[in-house]
C-alpha cells in the first residue's frame, strides 16, 4: 500500500537517517496519475517537461500557466495517492512575488499539493511570497532548463569548483528560505552528495548521481516512449514506444485485411430487425 505523504512529512525525509530514497515521476494526464499510482511512487511532478514530452515543443519555455493547469487538473481528477507537485512555468515568476503566488495559487485550485520552480539566491522573495501563502515549494537546482537560453543550451552544471560551492550555496539558500524540498539535476554525483549533505531537506536527483534522497525521472523516458533524446542518467524500464507501434501496425493490417471487427466484436440485431432490414 502506497503512503501517503504531505509537504512537511517529505520536508523531515533524508535517507541519511536510514530512510529509503524517494520515487517521483512526472505524469500529465489522469491515465498517467493512475499508473503512477499503481506503482505506488512516492511524488508525482506535473513537470513542465509536458512542453517536450506530450505537446511537441522544443523548450519547456513555451509551455503556459493555463497549460499546467490544464494537465494538473487531469492528474487531479485520477485522485492519485501520491503527493502532486506542478511546475511553475517559465514568465510565471520571474515577473515578482505578487505573480508567482497567482500562479501558485491557479495550480492548487487545479489540483496541485505544492509547486516546484527553478532558481537559487534570485528566486528567494517569491519563494517566501508562496509560502506565505500556504502553498509549499519545491526548489530546483544544476541544470535548469528554463534557463535554456541563459546556459546556452542543456549543459551539466556544477563542473568546476566554484561551479560546485555555487551549487551548494544554493542548496543552502533555498532550504533557509523555507523549500520542503529541492530537485538537483544534471550535475556531478559528487555535488549531488554535497548538496544532499548539506541541506536538512531531501534532495530529488535527476542526472545527479545515486546520493540525492530521491530519484525523478520523465514518464515518457522511463517507460521508453520518448525516442528522440537518450540521456545518459536515464533508465528505460520498458520500451512502450516499440510495443504501441507494433501494436497499431497489427491493427491497420487487420482492418485492411477485414479481419477486425469479428462478429464477437460487433453489435447483434434481432431476428425482426435483421428481416426488416432484409430490402436492403
Ligand atoms: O519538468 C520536469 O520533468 C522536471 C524534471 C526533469 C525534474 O522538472
Amino acid at each position: 500500500m502506497a503512503r501517503t505523504w504531505n509537504a512537511p512529512a517529505l520536508a523531515r525525509h533524508k535517507a541519511r537517517d536510514g530512510l529509503c530514497p524517494l520515487a517521483m515521476v512526472t505524469a500529465y494526464d489522469a491515465p498517467g496519475a493512475r499508473i503512477a499510482d499503481a506503482a505506488g511512487v512516492d511524488l508525482i511532478l506535473v513537470g513542465d517537461s509536458v512542453a517536450n514530452v506530450v505537446l511537441g515543443y522544443e523548450s519547456t519555455m513555451q509551455v503556459t500557466i493555463e497549460d499546467l493547469a490544464h494537465h494538473t487538473a487531469a492528474v487531479a481528477r485520477a485522485k492519485p495517492t501520491p503527493f502532486v507537485v506542478a511546475d511553475l512555468p517559465w514568465g510565471t515568476y520571474h515577473t515578482g512575488p505578487s505573480d508567482a503566488v497567482r500562479a501558485a495559487v491557479r495550480l492548487v485550485r487545479a489540483g496541485a499539493q505544492a509547486v516546484k520552480l527553478e532558481g537559487g539566491r534570485n528566486r528567494v522573495a517569491v519563494i517566501e511570497a508562496i509560502i506565505d501563502a500556504e502553498i509549499p515549494v519545491m526548489g530546483h537546482i544544476g541544470l535548469t532548463p528554463q534557463s535554456v537560453l541563459a546556459m546556452g543550451g542543456h549543459r551539466v552544471q556544477g563542473k568546476s569548483v566554484d561551479g560546485a560551492k555555487h551549487l551548494v550555496d544554493a542548496g543552502r539558500t533555498l532550504a533557509e528560505a523555507g523549500v520542503f524540498s529541492i530537485v538537483v539535476e544534471g550535475v556531478p554525483t559528487a555535488v549531488g552528495r554535497a548538496v544532499t549533505d548539506t541541506v536538512p531537506v531531501p534532495t530529488i536527483g535527476i542526472g545527479a548521481g545515486p546520493h540525492t534522497d530521491g530519484q525523478v525521472l520523465v514518464f515518457h523516458d522511463l517507460l521508453g516512449i520518448e525516442d528522440r533524446l537518450r540521456p545518459r542518467f536515464v533508465r528505460r524500464y520498458a520500451e512502450l514506444g516499440t510495443v504501441a507501434t507494433e501494436a497499431m501496425r497489427a491493427y491497420a493490417e487487420d482492418v485492411r485485411a477485414r479481419r477486425f471487427p469479428t462478429e464477437a466484436e460487433s453489435y447483434a440485431a434481432s431476428e425482426d430487425l435483421s428481416a426488416a432490414l432484409e430490402v436492403y
